[in-house]
């Protein structure tokens, strides 16, 4: 299969930012794990901190990529416009949070992608995007 990996806005800085609520690892290296973990699935990853190109890559790639695992990051809060491009996209999209967005303030307790997505993985740490990816290769082992 080949995902794609999508990451929002800050999550550039992963490592670095709220070490206390993300982490200390950077992207680069939970990307190199999760290629090595499923070897034989191919992954593209795009982080931007802009919703316009958040929005052009779903487009781009939408229609032919096998899944889509996209933490969204603020955007997931706000952003009508990621949750058009989802629902406009043929590709399914995981929606993938780090930390648990509940159990945080009240703003981060509404997602507008939600709904538009095939499922939602929230607070289990980087594990999420691996759980993300499981669901992806399930989905398509019963399709
Ligand atoms: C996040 C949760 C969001 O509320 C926050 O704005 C992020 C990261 C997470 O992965 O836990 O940037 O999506």
């Amino acid at each position: 299969m080949n995902i794609l990996i999508i990451n929002g806005p800050n999550l550039n800085l992963l490592g670095k930012r709220e070490p206390e609520i993300y982490g200390t690892l950077t992207f680069d290296d939970v990307f190199s794990s999760l290629k090595a973990r499923f070897p034989e699935h191919n992954f593209h990853y795009v982080q931007s901190n802009h919703e316009g190109t958040i929005i052009d890559t779903l487009h781009e790639h939408g229609f032919t990529i096998d899944g889509i695992v996209l933490n969204a990051g603020a955007y997931t809060h706000t952003s009508i416009a990621i949750a058009d491009a989802i629902r406009s996209i043929t590709s399914p999209v995981v929606e993938v949070h780090i930390s648990n967005v509940f159990q945080r303030e009240e703003f981060r307790h509404h997602s507008t992608i939600s709904g538009v997505c095939m499922g939602t993985i929230v607070g289990f740490g980087f594990d999420s995007y691996r759980l993300a990816i499981e669901a992806l290769i399930e989905r398509a082992i019963k399709k």
